[in-house]
């Protein structure tokens, strides 16, 4: 027995010597062809392939992906990606750069494939050793790295003429510290900023650049300045921010009939987790929400829109003041709207509430 295992371990050494050296041959000889333009054989490119794959996926799997429909953090993600990317990864309009084709691996057309939100968040902090994708994470914030994984999202679907006007309205790309750990956030900042112009702070601090002259002539009306943390004023979908504020409006004033009239047929509305139809909203929850709203004050903080075509989006938060139980209770709601633009009328086609409540306002 013991003589057994003797032999089995003399056989193996010797192996993993003939092996070594092998290596050491195949490396030290240059037989191999570093070259970016000498590509992989099949089963090694299938390997690197798998290895790839299952590296990122393994990383990537428990990472917390904020709300990426945040128009605000598209449009950022837009001054990014025109800012760093398009050499590499080109736009809609661009079939190929100088560098491209160049490059071995060749980075992925992202005006074409939609790379999953955790790879993609994970590939751009860390990016891809042997490989030109450079990682990212080392110059820019987790919440910049959402924006662009945000942006890349919305890529595939963009024409020549949309992906223009969207970098054309982006703010630029200065990486900004915003101090945040996500960027799911990207809101609650500029909200508070926009709640001090309602108590009459003035905000001669945080003032944005180009003076809005919603922030004063507008801090007693129900729509609160849009502004994000860097001061840029997005009003980028003006007709669907009207119907977003003729919405809240009706809501507010407790007109079923509106509320109903703006909400497109195939509406869904979802909020707390579960989406229901239009039908059902208006059978039930609708007049809820009526009652709620009756009894409370909304004071608006925040609003931005961002155009697609004949569709848009509309972001907002709001402060909900109501009474529960005798005592004042504070709510954030963080709404968003998706429109579309029916015949002349821009329709809602989807409705996103999500609130939680506050500290006790005193
Ligand atoms: C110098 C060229 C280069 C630049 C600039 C570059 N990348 Fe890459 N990128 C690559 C290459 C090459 C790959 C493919 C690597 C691989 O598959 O091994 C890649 C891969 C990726 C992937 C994964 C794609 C997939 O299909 O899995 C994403 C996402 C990505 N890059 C995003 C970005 C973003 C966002 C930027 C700008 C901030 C950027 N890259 C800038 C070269 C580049």
């Amino acid at each position: 027995m013991k003589q057994h295992v003797k032999h089995y371990s003399i056989a193996v050494i010797a192996l993993f010597a003939i092996v070594i050296a092998g290596a050491a041959v195949f490396v030290y000889s240059g037989v191999y062809n570093i070259g970016a333009d000498d590509h992989h054989t099949r089963p090694v490119f299938a390997l690197m392939q798998t290895l790839r794959e299952r590296s990122i996926h393994v990383r990537s799997e428990d990472i917390q992906v904020p709300n990426l429909d945040d128009p605000q953090l598209i449009l950022k993600g837009a001054g990014q990606y025109a800012a760093m990317c398009t050499d590499c990864h080109l736009k809609p309009g661009m079939s190929d750069s100088e560098i491209r084709p160049g490059l071995y691996p060749q980075p992925p057309n992202l005006s074409q494939v939609r790379v999953d939100p955790k790879d993609a968040f994970w590939i751009i902090k860390h990016g891809i050793k042997m490989s030109a994708m450079p990682a990212w994470g080392s110059s820019h914030d987790d919440p910049t790295i959402w924006s662009m994984v945000a942006f890349l999202q919305k890529l595939p679907d963009m024409t020549p003429e949309q992906y223009k006007a969207m970098v054309a309205k982006a703010p630029p790309d200065e990486d900004m510290d915003m101090g945040k750990e996500d960027g799911g956030h990207t809101h609650s900042h500029g909200g508070e900023e926009a709640q001090g112009h309602h108590q009459g702070e003035g905000g001669s601090m945080e003032a944005p650049e180009q003076e809005d002259a919603h922030s004063h002539a507008d801090a007693h009306a129900s729509t609160a300045p849009a502004k994000s943390m860097d001061g840029y004023t997005p009003r980028a979908a003006p007709d669907a921010e009207a119907a977003a504020q003729a919405f809240h409006g009706a809501l507010e004033h407790g007109d079923r009939t509106i509320v109903l009239g703006l909400l497109a047929a195939d509406a869904t509305i979802s909020e707390g987790g579960s989406t229901q139809s239009r039908e059902a909203y208006a059978a039930h929850h609708l007049d809820e929400d009526l009652a709620f709203l009756k009894q409370a004050k909304v004071v608006p903080l925040w609003m931005g829109s961002m155009p697609m075509g004949d569709t848009a989006m509309v972001a907002s938060d709001s402060r909900i003041l109501t009474i529960e139980n005798g005592k004042p209770v504070a709510i954030r709601s963080k709404e968003q709207l998706t429109l579309k633009k029916i015949g002349s009328a821009w329709k809602i086609t989807a409705v996103q509430w999500h609130s939680a409540q506050v500290e006790t306002p005193q």
